[in-house]
């Protein structure tokens, strides 16, 4: 019988003592063996709930205990999860996690330990809650180069998103709505600025590239300044917006950001709608693969931890093989230096703008929703050479165009 400990019994360890409990039958069967839960680690009182007896706020327990093997990390945060973590990897035991922030912060360095010790750090829980993402990129395609990839990564601004367009909200209402909902923190700002989406992507990145992209070298805009007018704008080119992760390597060289993007409605990604996320990747030989779910909650995060769970118990005695090595220098191109179309939003006398922008792009497109303001779509170009053009107009916003 497999023993495993939970640390961390908030929405998602608790999700993970369900499962486990509740599809006993499914996961013995698939595994010719039982998994029981031996502990559960948290400093909260759960005098009352009905695996109160598991319940330890001692973390040595679990660290000595010869008996767990496997243990699934559902802190949250850096630490203690990452000390907690690596103690474990060490001591020989297997570790999986939801933890996004830490397998973007610590990854590289769990994923080596995992290795030395023939033992495994997973992390399918960690992009796109229930959506088999990390596991298609691992396994599935895995004679093929990713080229790119794009995705709606995070729910709750999804959801704002989704709020705006399909409700006419303003951004301030569908975040006040998004947390009445129980989506959106009382502090907003990882979702709203696009760093819990950044973090996401930069281990897609890094597990696409073998290599480890740091987060903080990932250009991250959030939606917070998107407004009403900027709907408007999208709506009159049959598009919406989407809060875009991308991951894209192009003549040998990668590049990661996350930004507000305007999607057209025959992309399969701008039909994704509300806290649900979706994930287009390409292959060099695969070509075009979508994933799409539901990108956070209880059970859905919870069904990836479990999968986890039960791969690392396939795995007893061997390591998968996932590593980050270090990123080489120069293989990361500056986002001033990524090609993107964009729409611009210019104020001031509508025509003299025009006389100016018509030789600046390529056949460039306006859209107009109101007097004395004017957006211009774009040819492709860097986005350096978008500033200096820009350098004398008056802008307004500036929001990349999906391609
Ligand atoms: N805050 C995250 C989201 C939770 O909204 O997607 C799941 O990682």
């Amino acid at each position: 019988m497999g023993k495993v400990a939970v640390m961390g019994y908030g929405v998602v360890g608790s999700g993970v003592v369900e499962i486990l409990h509740d599809n006993k039958d499914t996961i013995t069967k698939t595994l010719n063996e039982e998994i029981d839960v031996k502990y559960i680690l948290d400093i909260r009182d759960f005098s009352n709930d009905p695996y109160a007896d598991l319940v330890t706020n001692d973390f040595n327990k679990i660290l000595n205990d010869d008996e767990i093997d496997v243990v699934a990390e559902a802190m949250g945060g850096l630490n203690p999860a990452y000390n907690f973590t690596k103690q474990l990897l060490l001591s020989g035991k297997s570790v999986v996690t939801s933890n996004k922030e830490l397998v973007a912060t610590h990854g590289a360095e769990l994923l080596k330990i995992a290795q030395e010790k023939n033992v495994n750090y997973m992390f399918e829980a960690s992009v796109g809650g229930g959506i088999p993402i990390i596991r298609p990129l691992m396994n599935c395609i895995a004679g093929n180069v990713v080229t790119e990839i794009d995705g709606i990564v995070n729910g709750t601004t999804n959801y704002i998103l989704s709020q705006m367009f399909k409700n006419g909200k303003s951004f301030d209402d569908a975040l006040k709505d998004a947390q009445e909902k129980g989506y959106a923190e009382k502090d907003p700002t990882a979702d709203v600025e696009g760093y819990d989406a950044c973090r996401k992507i930069a281990i897609l990145a890094s597990l696409s590239s073998g290599q480890t992209v740091d987060y903080n070298q990932i250009k991250t805009i959030g939606i917070s300044k998107i407004t009403s007018d900027d709907v408007k704008y999208a709506e009159k080119i049959n598009s919406v917006i989407k809060l875009i992760a991308t991951f894209k390597i192009e003549n040998n060289k990668l590049y990661s950001s996350v930004q507000p993007a305007i999607v057209g409605n025959d992309c399969p990604i701008a039909v994704i709608d509300d806290v649900y996320n979706g994930i287009m990747v390409k292959g060099n030989m695969v070509q075009d693969l979508m994933f799409y779910g539901r990108g956070a909650g209880k059970l859905p995060t919870a069904s990836a931890v479990v999968a986890d769970i039960i791969d690392c118990f396939k795995l007893s005695g061997t390591n998968n093989g996932c590593i980050f090595e270090p990123l080489e220098a120069d293989f990361m191109r500056p986002y001033e230096e990524n090609k993107e179309a964009f729409m611009v939003i210019l104020s001031g006398n509508v025509a003299e703008i025009k006389t100016k922008t018509e030789n600046l792009f390529v056949n460039p497109e306006y859209i107009s929703i109101k007097d004395n303001e004017i957006a211009v779509i774009t040819n492709e170009l860097t986005v350096s050479e978008l500033e200096s053009k820009l350098s004398d107009l008056p802008v307004v916003k500036k929001i990349k165009i999906l391609r």
